[in-house]
């Protein structure tokens, strides 16, 4: 069976870095985010395809130097195609039934467990579902039992007609492809699902953790549901003998750490942190961080520098940026 990763959106969420890496090569505790789709997939799962647009030759390049235990195909659109025009683009690669999951979710979605209940209810297509406080930003379903009655994108606030929200996990009989334009945009949520619904969706609710990681505030979510979820520790040729630790941390490899780190921190390869407080947040390799610097609730790129007693609340610091000693960014974009 095919696994369809569509990972070809520009992340413009995630700027600015992904200015310079596709999303689907976004770090998440240290490993570019797609790897995480691949961990513990089932050997039902003979082929990966990964269809992308922004970034093709960088994901096609990791994928030949990776190995991940399976074929896997990186399919490029000649342009962006929306997730519907992602799906029929690679077509001419997929041989039945099969799985196709959006490339910037992580979860602990069983996808054998998920093929048996695709398979008891003989459907055109299986949506994983699941329930989040807020579901205004996604896509909603309202269900009949297990079959999905009306799929409703990004509804207006307070206008979802329930908490279950497609989790961007899908197996679909190749009919699918039927209801497909090709040669143009097509969006799966906006158009194909409010159609396949009348040929019969089913919706599958699933255990254990889900998060979306597009967004400065889901990709924190996501990481620390995946350092909660036991992924946490020191790398053994790290210093962190003079750190405050509160756990769970992911701390790479040569890092020297020395103020209060944790909980829910990231940090990548050969990061610096002098007598500074980081929480919630993951820093990417080769970061340091001067003395009484705070960070909280951000994304820091490899190579940038955080000078002494700067403030960096809920903002994405872009590759090799230098922040000033005493900055205060709140809320901001900093690119190089
Ligand atoms: N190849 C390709 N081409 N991939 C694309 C394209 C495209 O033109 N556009 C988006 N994608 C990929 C993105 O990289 C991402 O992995 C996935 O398709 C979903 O697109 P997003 O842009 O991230 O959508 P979203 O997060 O706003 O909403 C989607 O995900 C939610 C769950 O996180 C929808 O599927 C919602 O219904 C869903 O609830
Ligand atoms: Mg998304």
């Amino acid at each position: 069976m095919e696994l369809v990763i569509v990972a070809g959106g520009l992340g413009t969420r995630l700027r600015p870095l992904t200015f310079h890496r596709p999303k689907a090569l976004v770090p998440l505790l240290n490993r570019p985010q797609v790897l995480h789709l691949l961990d513990g997939l089932p050997d039902a799962v003979d082929r990966v395809i990964v269809a992308v647009n922004y970034g093709y030759e960088a994901v096609r390049d990791f994928f030949r130097s990776a190995d991940v235990g399976r074929e896997t195909v990186v399919v490029k659109e000649p342009e962006p195609l929306g997730t519907g025009g992602a799906l029929k683009n690679v077509e001419g690669h997929v041989r039945g039934t099969f799985a196709a999951f959006n490339g910037d979710v992580i979860d602990a979605i069983d996808l054998e467990a998920f093929l048996r209940f695709h398979r008891r209810h003989g459907r055109i297509g299986s949506l994983g579902v699941w329930p989040v406080p807020d579901p205004a930003g996604f896509g909603v379903v309202e269900l009949d039992g297990e079959r999905i009655r009306r799929f409703v994108e990004k509804p207006p606030k307070g206008q979802a007609p329930s908490d279950l929200v497609n989790a961007g996990r899908y197996i679909f009989e190749p009919e699918v492809f039927h209801f497909i334009e090709s040669g143009r945009e097509v969006s799966l949520e906006r158009e194909v699902f409010p159609r396949l619904v009348v040929e019969g969706l089913a919706a599958y609710r699933y255990e254990g953790y889900w998060s979306d990681a597009g967004t400065l505030t889901t990709y924190l979510v996501a990481q620390a549901v995946l350092l909660d979820s036991g992924r946490g520790g020191i790398a053994g040729d790290s210093d962190t003998a003079r750190a405050s630790i509160a756990d769970p941390v992911l701390v790479g490899s040569a890092c020297l750490v020395e103020g209060a780190v944790g909980p829910h921190v990231v940090l990548g390869d050969g990061c610096r942190i002098g007598r500074a407080t980081v929480a919630e947040s993951a820093l990417f390799d080769h970061v340091s961080v001067d003395d009484k610097a705070e960070i909280r609730s951000s994304l820091v790129g490899a190579g940038a520098a955080i000078g002494e007693g700067a403030r960096v609340v809920d903002s994405i610091i872009g590759d090799g940026v230098q922040v000033p000693p005493h900055a205060r960014l709140a809320d901001a974009r900093m690119k190089g």
